[in-house]
């Protein structure tokens, strides 16, 4: 069956038969990839106990999709393409036979510093090639990586390391972000501390900062290189493995303070990554891809690495950010490498049209074929400005909805094939099955409808475990509502079937597309020894989607209460990291709570949203006077 999909008719074709035949469809879209040894069984599920298992049976290894099988067609072909911080510095390029041979190297390296199948590796480093060398050569040999984003304290990886029991770091001197440089290795330092599981860390050189290298336990990245060059061909045999064994895990935020390892496996992964990748964007060989986000988020897992390369793409990365050196970098970079594909986030789009149209003078986009949107909803005036200044009326949109438990792509349009709808995410990707439910669970069938997401049966890329915590993973996704993985998103499905996502409905939020949990605000503000408690509430904010509003019950009297801020920042700095600062604190002398003592949420978010008059019923407080304080000094 041609699973090629150019018209809205394929589309509902194919989307039927993956729903009629979800085994069928997905051996199918399975088939294209290379198997060391194929599955005895494609699916076996249980959501009641969370156990999902795709392809039993097969053995693969997710490098041989990425690299080796592209090497006789197109081991000259650039894999990836390297854009500096610096735009003064010079750029890289690296072919697949490059990459391969990069890969196959540094997995010789993991293997001389002791990494064995099933080790759990961290990876904190900035966005350069060799942290996709690194991710990869982890897969090659079996080692599970943990990509940190560099952005986190020492104390959120010390946490992350801890989880996972990590025993090799991979991490750098330094690294580039703007105008601004990180001390990446001397963070890991402070982390390593609290870490006893740690034997070996490897620094990659790249800012050339100082830093202190531990005998016995610090080694240098191109020292350690140069060791396995003697070897001549460093071809690394691909480690057999498993479809269900575990690939990487990734840290994500939920509901309570402590962040979950979701674990994703190789074979399902692969084939989800790989299959939405080349079906949402319509990937044509020889497109240029450039995702904008950073390695150390799902989306950039997906679809900067493993999607991309396991379909011979070229996926281009970027080290820096939008605004640096001025607000034209994105589009610089896509004339200068003429772009294809972009894939950015709304945060960055608004934030790129507050400057106004003089950073898009004289940049050529006109090598643009389609726009991609990802990380929370894409509000109108953004898509707007997104088709008609970047795409100039010319480039689908599609507005990818998805999670990090989810692996991949969910609910998107298909470029150039889905009717498109500002706002509007659109359509399931085939073999993806969302239902909407009510409070109680029940499904609200029909058009025109709101309620909560839900996904009523597996595709390949869902989460498989939390680490070392499988229940953990049965109470948040599969326990809410019975036999339903639940998303914590609020959704709504028009008269045309087309699915806008409305937002958490947990007590997530998303601030520039970086999920962060206001429990785990709430846990690092109250570290600080002059707060008794806090509550924290996303409120909407311009550029970030969502802002972090922290209401805080200070323990004395204190007089210098702007220095207090600044201290509380100071120490949310310190234990989740910068992402995590509230955008505004509050100091109040009461939180709103029911008389059992659960803080109302519902309230404080009213009042961050200023909407005094829409409370709603405030008489089942144990003390509802302080409603009234706390709208007296609301900001
Ligand atoms: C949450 C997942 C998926 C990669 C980046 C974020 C929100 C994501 C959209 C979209 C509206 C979106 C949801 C989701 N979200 N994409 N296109 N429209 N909301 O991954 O950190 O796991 O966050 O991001 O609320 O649950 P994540």
């Amino acid at each position: 069956m041609d699973l090629n999909i150019h018209t809205i008719e394929d589309y509902n074709r194919i989307y039927d038969f993956s729903t009629k035949d979800p085994e069928g469809f997905w051996a199918a879209v399975a088939d294209d990839y290379y198997w060391q040894k194929k599955w005895d069984k494609v699916l076996e599920w249980d959501f009641a106990k969370a156990d999902i298992k795709w392809f039993q049976g097969a053995k693969l290894n997710i490098t041989e999709n990425c690299l080796d099988r592209h090497l006789e067609k197109d081991a000259d072909k650039t894999a990836i393409i390297w854009e500096p911080n610096d735009p003064e510095e010079h750029f890289r390029k690296l072919s697949y036979k490059e990459l391969h041979f990069k890969v196959c190297q540094f997995s010789h390296v993991l293997k001389n510093n002791g990494v064995k199948k099933g080790d759990r590796i961290c990876l904190y480093m900035p966005m350069v090639p060799e942290l996709a060398i690194a991710v990869l050569a982890c897969a090659r040999i079996g080692a599970i990586h943990s990509v940190v984003f560099g952005g986190f304290s020492a104390q959120s990886i010390a946490d992350r390391i801890n989880d996972a029991q990590c025993s090799l770091i991979i991490t750098s001197d330094g690294g580039f972000r703007g105008s601004k440089e990180f001390p990446l290795k001397n963070i890991i330092d402070d982390a390593l501390v609290q870490c006893r599981s740690v034997g070996k860390v490897i620094v990659l050189t790249r800012s050339r900062i100082p830093v202190s290298m531990i005998k016995g336990r610090d080694v240098w990245w191109e020292d350690e290189i140069r060791k396995v060059e003697t070897h001549g061909n460093p071809d690394f045999p691909a480690e057999p493995m498993d479809a269900e064994d575990p690939l990487f895990i990734l840290y994500t935020s939920g509901s309570t303070g402590k962040p979950k390892g979701v674990v994703h496996t190789c074979g399902g992964y692969m084939v989800y990554t790989g299959y939405t990748f080349k079906t949402v964007f319509q990937y044509q060989p020889n497109q240029i891809h450039f995702c904008t986000a950073d390695i150390g988020w799902i989306t950039g897992h997906s679809y900067i690495v493993y999607g991309p390369l396991s379909q011979g793409a070229t996926t281009l990365m970027f080290e820096g950010i939008p605004t640096w050196p001025d607000a034209g970098r994105f589009w610089d970079i896509v004339d200068k490498y003429k772009v294809d594909i972009i894939y950015t986030a709304p945060t960055a789009i608004r934030s790129l049209m507050s400057f106004g149209d003089e950073p898009l003078k004289n940049k050529d986009l006109s090598s643009l074929k389609t726009l991609g949107s990802v990380g929370e909803p894409i509000n109108e005036e953004a898509w707007h400005w997104y088709d008609q200044k970047i795409g100039k009326g010319k480039c689908p949109i599609v507005d990818t909805w998805w999670q990090t438990e989810t692996g991949g792509i969910m609910i998107s349009a298909i470029a150039g094939v889905t009717p498109l709808k500002p706002g509007y995410a659109s359509l399931p990707i085939p073999g993806v099955q969302p239902i909407l439910v009510d409070e109680n669970g029940m499904e609200i069938e029909g058009n025109g409808v709101s309620g909560n997401l839900c996904i009523k049966f597996p595709w390949p890329g869902i989460i498989r475990t939390t680490y070392g915590d499988h229940e953990r993973n049965r109470t948040n996704y599969f326990a809410t509502y019975p036999n339903l993985y639940f998303t914590g998103d609020g959704c709504l499905r028009d008269q045309d079937g087309f699915y806008k996502i409305t937002g958490r409905v947990d007590d997530v939020i998303n601030v520039s597309g970086h999920r962060i949990g206001t429990a785990e605000v709430e846990n690092a503000i109250n570290m600080h020894a002059d707060v008794i408690e806090s509550a924290v509430v996303g409120y909407p904010h311009d550029i970030k989607g969502q802002g972090i509003y922290a209401f805080v019950i200070l323990d004395v009297s204190l007089h210098d209460h702007e220095l207090t801020k600044q201290d509380i920042l100071q120490t949310v700095t310190r234990i989740i990291g910068a992402i995590a600062k509230p955008d505004k604190i509050q100091f109040v002398s009461g939180l709103p709570k029911t008389r059992s003592g659960k803080i109302m949420r519902r309230i404080l978010r009213k009042i961050s949203e200023k909407e005094f008059s829409s409370l709603g019923d405030t008489s089942t407080l144990l003390d509802p006077s302080v409603v009234e304080d706390i709208i007296q000094g609301a900001l």
